[in-house]
Formats: structure tokens, sequence, C-alpha cells
């Protein structure tokens, strides 16, 4: 493959990696697609895609049939294209610190196999890294293991990224803005470059600032989100006790103002996936480096960690202490729309109940597989939502699954042994559940509290 500015290769083919690498093949871009992880390779390979994201299977078959994806675990096959992104993860350490591990060795990996490169690369750091991680971690390993000059031979930017899993690739396909971090002109135009070619005249908005900038970007959008999601739990928490009041109408009432804005205000179990909870505690943790506490990120991750308590004490004020109580649980993804079961609330809500003796039945119409690994034997696995229900003395719906949506009372009624229903993602309207005994996140006190 010769190198030329319409080649990009992608490092670490997770959720951001590969629905990235699929865009660029998408829209004719050479890409190589790079992992540690042979088998997820070998599956690329066959045009199927480890991990459930909507649209990506077909792309990724059509980009591997037409040869415009090439996935390998060659990381030296990088050197073969101009740009390259750096897309592996970026978990916590015990204590809430981000772990650079896999960045640190991808960028040492990378220099070495661009050392005899004659022509300029660029090198795009795309995982979420603590603002100074470029400058400070990447630059200088790169520098060393490739013996080229940053900013010369060799471009760097940060350029963080923003899509949604379960919309990844709609998100990457359309972003509301594109965020370039660098130090020199050269290594900004050309990513600035590589985006126009890639969009053309729907180029979103670009904002060029320096790599710290662009690092604390993402850290502050994804703080922002989880504080509004901790917020609106609050209130709604404050709602539960107070008869007549639905913090659903107050969120809709709050969210018309637009200084606050509707979306990210709908009361819940509380945040998951694999980044508000490890971005927090990375921001959390740097913040302590550098002589802060940020108060209200701390209040926003315990207030999420306690949403799980509040919805098993709606299951207890249903059914009664939980011994020997058979629950089933609607859901395990931490939204619909994806198989990640990372940091999800319905994990905090099952491990609780299970510590408090119940039974549990679970059902995920995609997201079985990922919650084995993490319960185990722990818990029983439905086939499908209704023989989850056989038998349960309450259920607690815990992702917004539109088939969840279709069950109706007498579903319910006729499964069950007991009518107990907790709604903690607010799927149902009330009224409709009057013949069960129907809890719900925000939602005024139960009957069980008079
Ligand atoms: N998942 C999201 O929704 C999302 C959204 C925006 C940003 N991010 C950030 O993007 C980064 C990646 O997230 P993800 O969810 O895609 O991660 P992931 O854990 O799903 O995937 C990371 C991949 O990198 C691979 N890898 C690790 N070391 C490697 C190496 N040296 N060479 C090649 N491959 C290597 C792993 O095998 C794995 O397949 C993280 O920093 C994350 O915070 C994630």
């Amino acid at each position: 493959m010769k190198s030329g500015p319409g080649t990009v290769s992608v490092i670490g083919l997770g959720y951001v990696g590969l629905c990235t690498a699929a865009a660029f093949a998408s829209r004719g871009f050479k890409t190589v697609g790079i992992d540690i992880d042979v088998k997820r390779i070998e599956q690329i390979q066959h045009g199927r895609a480890p991990l459930y994201e909507p649209r990506l299977d077909g792309m990724l078959k059509r980009a591997v049939r037409k040869k415009l994806l090439v996935p390998t675990s060659d990381i030296s096959q990088a050197a073969s294209t101009h740009s390259i992104f750096l897309t592996v993860g970026t978990p916590s350490r015990n204590d809430g610190s981000i772990d650079l591990t896999y960045i640190e060795t991808a960028a040492e990996e990378l220099g070495r196999a661009l050392r005899q490169k004659q022509s300029y690369s660029l090198v795009i750091v795309k995982s979420t890294v603590i603002p100074g991680t470029t400058n400070k971690t990447v630059k200088p390993i790169l520098a060393k293991s490739s013996s080229k000059t940053i900013g010369v031979d060799l471009g760097l930017c940060s350029n963080p990224e923003f899509l949604k899993e379960g919309t990844a690739i709609v998100d990457a396909l359309h972003p509301d803005k594109i965020i370039i971090g660098s130090d020199d002109k050269k290594s900004a135009s050309k990513l600035k470059q590589l985006y126009t070619r890639f969009y053309g005249k729907n180029l979103p908005p670009i904002i060029l600032t320096s790599p710290e900038t662009a690092e604390l970007v993402k850290y502050a959008s994804n703080a922002f989100l989880a504080t509004k999601v901790s917020f609106i739990n609050t209130i709604a928490n404050i709602a539960q006790a107070i008869p007549g009041v639905d913090v659903n109408h107050v969120a809709e009432a709050i969210g018309r103002d637009p200084r606050i804005g509707p979306l990210f205000l709908k009361a819940g179990p509380g945040y998951g996936g694999s980044c508000f909870h490890k971005d927090l505690q990375a921001l959390i943790n740097f913040s302590g480096e550098l002589g802060y506490s940020p108060i209200l990120l701390k209040a926003t991750e315990e207030t999420n960690e306690q949403q799980a308590e509040k919805v098993v004490e709606l299951v207890e004020k249903l059914t009664g202490p939980l011994e020997k109580k058979r629950i089933a649980v609607l859901g395990l993804a931490f939204k619909k729309g994806t198989d990640d079961v990372r940091e999800a609330a319905s994990l905090r809500v099952v491990r609780l109940l299970l510590k408090k003796g119940a039974r549990i039945l679970a059902y995920d119409p995609l997201a079985v597989p990922n919650a084995r690994k993490s319960l185990g034997e722990s818990v029983e696995f439905a086939k499908d939502e209704r023989s989850a229900l056989n038998a349960a003395d309450c259920c607690v719906v815990m992702t917004e699954w539109n088939q969840f949506r279709e069950l109706q009372t007498k579903d319910y009624l006729g499964l069950m042994r007991a009518p107990n229903l907790v709604d903690a993602r607010r799927l149902y309207d009330p009224k409709e559940y009057g013949a069960m005994n129907f809890a719900a996140v925000g939602l005024g006190p139960t009957r069980n509290d008079f």
C-alpha cells in the first residue's frame, strides 16, 4: 500500500477503533485495522464484528471484501499508511487513576514500526487520556522508538472521540464537532485535510487548540453529562418521597429552558458504560495530583453509586425481605442498542439483590454473553423476557429495550407469582399498570409507603 493521504491505520479495534476503521473504509480510504487480540482480528478478517453495533457488521463485510479494510495483528503494517489513530483502551487502575500501559506500549511499537519509513506520517491520539499525556507520554516514547523529530518527520495530534455506543457509526459519520489539539501547524493542518477529505461538504465545525485543551474537552464533556444524570436522579429521589410528584414531568419542564436542555435528564438506575465512571475517576484523581479536590465530581459519582440502592429499596418496598425471593431482571446492557455491560447499573443492582438473598433470573436481548462473564453462575439467564418473568416475585426493568415496552399488564400478571413491577428506566406509563403493584424511579411514594 502506498502511504498517500487516503490511507489510514487504526491501532486498537474496540468500540471506538473498529467503528472508526469501518467508517474510513466505507468512504474509500485504504484502512489498516490493528489489534493485539488475534482472535478478534480473525473474526474481523471474516467480516464479522466482535461486538454489537448497529450497521457495523454490514460495513465490515463490505470493507473486507473490497480489501479497503485490512485487519491484522502486525503493527508494522501501520508504516504503509499516512494517518495512524491510536484507539487502544485507557482503563482505570485500582485507585481510579488512568492506566496508560496500552497507550505506552502501542506508541513504543508504532515508533519502532515507523523507524525505517522515509515519508511523513501523522499519529493521532484518539483514546481518552488525561491532559498532558500526548505531550508528556506519547511524544517522548514515539520520538525515542522512531528516532524521528516530532512535528517535523512525524506529526502528532490529540483528537478525542465523542461517539456513543449504540449509535457509534452514525456518530462517526456525523459528529457535532471535531477537536484537534496540536503544538505544530503541520500536524493540525494534515489532520484537518484528512477530515475535509472524509466529510467533504458536511465537514463539522473544527476546533483547533492545544493537545492539553483537547484532552480536557473530552473529560469535561463526560463529566458534564454524568453530572446531569446524577442531578436528575437526585431530584428523582426527592420526588420519590412527595405524593403526586413525577420526576419525568419535572425533567420535561426544566428541559424546555434552553440553558438546561432536555437531553440526559432521564431519571433512572444511574449511568453505566465504559466511559463515565472511568473518566470521572481519572479526572478526580488527576485533579487531586494538581492539588484540587473536585467535590462536584465526587458527589456525581457517589450519587450514581447510591442509585442502585434506590432501585433495590423499591423492590423491597414491593416484596418485603428479599431472602429467597425470585427476581426477574429485564435488561443487562448499560443502555439499549449495545451488548456492553461495562459498569452497567444492572450489575450493581443484581449484586445488591444477591447480597440480600434474592434469586435472579435475568434476560437481555444482546448482553447475556458479556453479563455471564461478570456474573458467572450467580444468576440464571433466561432465553427471553417471558421466561424470565415465569413465577417471579418481582420484576425490575433495568434497560430501556423497545421489546420490554411491549409487555403489558396481562403479560406480567399471567406469568409472575406476584404482580410486583419496578420500572427503573421509566419505560411504562404508570396509569396503565394500575392493576399491578407498580413502583418507578422518581414517581412519588408507592402504595406500600402508606
Ligand atoms: N467505548 C466508547 O463509547 C468510547 C467513546 C469515546 C472514547 N472512548 C475511549 O476510546 C478508547 C478506546 O475505547 P474502547 O471502548 O474502544 O476500548 P476497548 O477496550 O473496547 O478496545 C481497545 C482495543 O485495543 C486493543 N489493544 C490494546 N493494546 C493494543 C496494542 N498495543 N496494539 C493494538 N491493539 C491494542 C485491545 O485488544 C482492544 O481490542 C478509550 O480511551 C476510551 O475511553 C471510548
